[in-house]
C-alpha cells in the first residue's frame, strides 16, 4: 500500500481533526503520502468542478496546526448519494484514479456502513467511530462523547447555579439523537435529580410527580435532563388540551419540546417558574478533551497500520480502556446495552 485517503463524515465530533493530524503523522512515519477527502463521501463523488473542492494532499505543517481544533478541517457532510450502488462505484472509481490504495473513514454507524460497501468494491477500508452520541455498541467510548458531556456538564453546572438562585427547576435537553448516553452520564455528573431517555419508556405525569415530591422535600431547583430522542419513549401526552385550559396558547399538534415541558412541568407542580435550555450544537463545538485527544492519537495511528499491513475492513474501537479492532461486520451486529442501573439510580435519589 502506497497512498491513502482519509475523510470526516456525519455530524462533526471533537477530536476528528486530532484523529487527521495522528493518521498524518502515522503515514508520514510509514512514507505514505496522505489525501484529505473534503465533504464525507461527497468529495469522492467528483460533482465538483475543480478537484481542489474535492480533496487535498495532507501535509504534516498543516495538520499540526488543527489537531486540537473543533470542528473538522476536511469538512463533513452527510451524502444520501452513497445509499446508491451506482455512486459507491463512482466513488470507488475516483480512489483508484487518483492512485489512492485505502481509505480510513471517520464517522458513525451510517459512514461505516459506507466504508463496508467500498471495501466489497476492492477500497480497504477502516473505520474510527467519530460522533457525540456513543450510539455504537462494539466500543466503549466515540470520538467526540466525552467532550460533548463535558461541555454539557459545565452548562449544567451552571444552570443549576441559577435554579439554586432563584429556586426556579430547570429542564435541560443535551443531544444524542436515539441514544440517551450523553444525558445520563451528565445527569449523573451533576447530580441532577430527573433523566428521561429514549431508551425508557416515561411519561409526563410521572416527571411531575417525581419533581413533586422533590419539592416536597424543599429542593426547587431541581434538574431534568432530557435527551433529545425522548420523546419517542414519551407515552401520549395531550398538550394542547392541558396547556389551553392552563390559559397557554398552544397550536393542535404542536410537538412536545423542552421549553413545552418546561410549561406543562410549572403548571403539574405549581411552581413560579421553570425554564428550559436546549444545549445545541455547543457539544459538537469544543475542544477536544484529553481522553477523547488520546483516543484519536491511538486510533489515528491504529488506522494507518493497519492499511500498511493489509489489513482492511475493519473499525477501530476502545474495550477495557484500550484500543482494538474488529470486522465492520461483527461490529455493526452488536446491540447496545443501556447502562439501566445507572438511570434508574439517577432517578432514584
Ligand atoms: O450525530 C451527532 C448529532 O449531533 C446528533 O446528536 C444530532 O441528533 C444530530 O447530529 C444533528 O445533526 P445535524 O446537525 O445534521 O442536524
Amino acid at each position: 500500500m502506497n497512498k491513502i485517503g482519509v475523510l470526516t463524515s456525519g455530524g462533526d465530533s471533537p477530536g476528528m481533526n486530532a484523529a487527521v493530524m495522528s493518521i498524518a503523522k502515522a503515514a508520514a512515519m510509514y512514507g505514505m503520502p496522505l489525501v484529505g477527502i473534503k465533504r464525507g463521501y461527497n468529495g469522492l463523488l467528483r460533482k465538483s468542478t475543480s478537484l481542489r473542492e474535492d480533496m487535498e494532499e495532507l501535509h504534516l505543517d498543516t495538520v499540526l496546526d488543527i489537531a486540537d481544533r473543533p470542528g473538522t478541517y476536511l469538512r463533513t457532510a452527510r451524502c444520501m448519494e452513497f445509499m446508491d450502488p451506482a455512486w459507491r462505484e463512482v466513488a470507488a472509481n475516483t480512489l483508484r484514479a487518483m492512485g489512492i490504495d485505502g481509505l480510513v473513514v471517520i464517522g458513525g454507524d451510517g459512514s461505516f456502513h459506507g466504508a463496508e460497501h467500498l471495501c466489497k468494491l476492492g477500497i480497504p477500508c477502516i473505520g474510527i467511530p467519530g460522533t457525540i452520541d456513543n450510539d455504537l455498541a462494539y466500543t466503549e467510548m466515540t470520538l467526540g462523547y466525552d467532550t460533548a458531556v463535558n461541555v454539557c456538564v459545565e452548562a449544567v453546572r451552571s444552570i443549576r447555579a441559577t435554579s439554586r438562585s432563584h429556586d426556579r427547576p430547570a429542564v435541560v435537553e443535551v443531544m444524542g439523537r436515539h441514544c440517551g448516553d450523553i444525558a445520563l452520564t451528565t445527569a449523573a455528573s451533576t447530580g441532577s435529580e430527573i433523566v428521561i431517555v429514549p431508551e425508557v419508556p416515561w411519561s409526563v405525569d410521572e416527571v411531575a410527580a417525581h419533581l413533586n415530591k422533590e419539592l416536597a422535600k424543599g429542593n426547587t431547583r431541581a434538574t431534568v435532563v432530557i435527551a433529545e430522542g425522548c420523546w419517542d419513549s414519551m407515552e401520549p401526552f395531550d398538550l394542547y388540551t392541558f396547556l389551553n385550559s392552563h390559559g397557554k396558547r398552544c397550536y393542535e399538534g404542536e410537538p412536545m419540546s423542552a421549553v413545552r415541558l418546561a410549561s406543562v412541568l410549572k403548571r403539574k407542580c405549581g411552581m413560579v417558574e421553570a425554564r428550559a435550555t436546549v444545549i445545541g450544537y455547543t457539544q459538537r463545538g469544543a475542544e477536544p478533551t484529553a481522553r477523547d485527544s488520546q483516543f484519536a492519537f491511538e486510533a489515528g495511528h491504529l488506522a494507518v497500520r493497519l492499511l500498511r499491513d493489509g489489513i482492511s475492513n475493519q473499525v477501530i474501537g476502545m474495550k477495557n480502556g484500550r484500543i482494538f479492532y474488529e470486522s465492520i461486520d461483527t461490529a455493526l451486529q452488536k446491540e447496545r446495552v443501556f447502562n439501566r442501573e445507572l438511570y434508574d439510580l439517577v432517578n432514584a435519589m
